[in-house]
């Protein structure tokens, strides 16, 4: 692996080798890392030598190929414990990625620990794989569901969440409550350790979605001392197809297997079986190993770097893309302050319509995001029906963002015309 002693963006992007291809016919310039993070050739090479040398199903046989997978796969299981600060690899489950997480949790702990009337409590700015989960549990039972309440803490004007109503909200004794750590519109960073305290004062169990915010900075679940902490790999330079569910194992006694299958039981008889204890009960069927392996190389590669240092290069390049569309008067969401967001900017150009800025953008190689970004309700709250999406990763650069910017003057000249 490419050692990088400190932080410097040529370098990092020496080893991506999509970085270096051409879109449009122009060199590509990649601002949609918050859809999905590109990989670092050390990924990719995980990938094929896992295929090449050790490819076999894990946890199954015990021939030469079997162990060397299945050892693999539960460094990788530590790994990824290690890097969040998990208690143990036994509190990492692997899933296919945040949204399978939520489903898990909804569908294990929900299912088996709220009654009708039970109100959930989540926010106004959660991506629909926190909203839809929970959607389906707050239907009558005849429709599949158990009749749960579901409340919502406000996002404010300037795109925080409104911690006075969190509070409130917290105080009327919700079960759960569960919010992102980071907006995948807005940017905006919440006070997560703040938020998880308060819900533990008032005995309300925490779920974190922290696909936005684990692949960007140092998340600590111990110190969060939240319940759940959900992330997908493909955010986090690792590949699509695995991710992992972070469980505080206090919470394991509470849950039940939400799938049945493979590698998850101890004894079957016809009728009847007992499962292994957590987290395999959780992970019925052949998982996707070759991934876990291949994440356990991106979070080497990541910490390898400084993540703080990351962090603080993303915070630059937002600062940048604030003040540059400012600049240009082009309206962007989220807090106006950058100590309070990072990586993301999403935007209006007036008159323009979001697809056609990002079609335009991408006629000149820049590819960001358009659309509602799986946030439907928080675009209402917003007032628009979609927005443009910049998102920066490590990988990006200052002149990159200024491209970006300077795409956007030629949006406007086009719509004049
Ligand atoms: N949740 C991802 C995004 O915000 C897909 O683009």
């Amino acid at each position: 692996m490419t050692a990088v002693a400190s932080f410097d963006v040529e370098r990092i992007r020496a080893d991506f080798p999509i970085l270096h291809t051409m879109a449009r016919g122009h060199p590509l310039v990649y601002l949609d890392s918050a859809a999905t993070s590109q990989k670092p050739q050390v990924v990719i090479d995980a990938l094929v030598d896992y295929y090449t040398t050790s490819n076999a199903n894990v946890h199954r046989s015990v021939h030469y190929l079997a162990e060397r997978a299945t050892t693999a796969y539960e460094e990788a299981r530590a790994r990824v414990g290690r890097f969040v600060n998990a208690p143990s690899p036994e509190s990492v489950v692997w899933v296919r990625g945040t949204t399978e997480a939520i489903n898990l949790i909804a569908t294990s702990w929900g299912r088996r620990n709220l009654s009708e009337g039970d109100t959930v409590l989540l926010t106004e700015m959660e991506h629909h794989s926190n909203l839809v989960p929970w959607q389906m549990l707050a239907k009558p039972r005849d429709h599949g569901g158990i009749g749960i309440r579901l409340d919502f803490v406000p996002v404010t004007e300037d795109g925080q969440l409104d911690m006075d109503a969190a509070r409130e909200k917290l105080a009327t004794g919700p079960r759960l409550f569960g919010f992102m750590a980071k907006s995948n519109v807005l940017g905006t960073e919440n006070p997560v350790a703040e938020l998880c305290a308060l819900a533990r004062a008032n005995g309300v169990v925490t779920l974190v979605d922290g696909a936005q915010s684990v692949p960007h900075g140092t998340v600590d679940f111990q110190a969060l001392g939240c319940d759940f902490l959900a992330f997908s790999a493909h955010k986090a330079l690792g590949p699509m197809g695995i991710g992992a569910l972070i469980v505080n194992p206090c919470r394991y006694p509470e849950m039940s297997p939400y799938q049945g299958g493979g590698e998850m039981i101890m004894r079957v008889k016809l009728a009847t079986s007992t499962y292994k204890a957590p987290p395999i009960c959780f992970e019925a069927g052949t998982p996707s190993a070759g991934d876990a392996i291949a994440f356990h190389t991106a979070l080497d590669y990541l910490e390898n770097l400084d993540l703080s240092a990351v962090h603080a290069h993303e915070t630059r390049l937002t600062r940048l893309a604030l003040d540059l569309l400012a600049e240009k008067g082009i309206k962007t969401f989220g807090p106006d302050d950058a100590a309070l967001r990072a990586g993301i900017v999403s935007f209006d150009v007036p008159g323009v319509h979001p697809h056609d800025v990002s079609t335009l953008l991408d006629g000149r190689g820049i590819a960001v995001r358009a659309g509602h970004h799986c946030c439907q309700p928080l675009m209402r709250k917003l007032g628009v029906v979609a927005t443009s999406r910049a998102s920066f990763y490590l990988y990006n650069t200052e002149d990159e963002v200024r491209q970006f910017a300077d795409g956007l003057d030629h949006v406007r000249e086009y719509f004049k015309r």
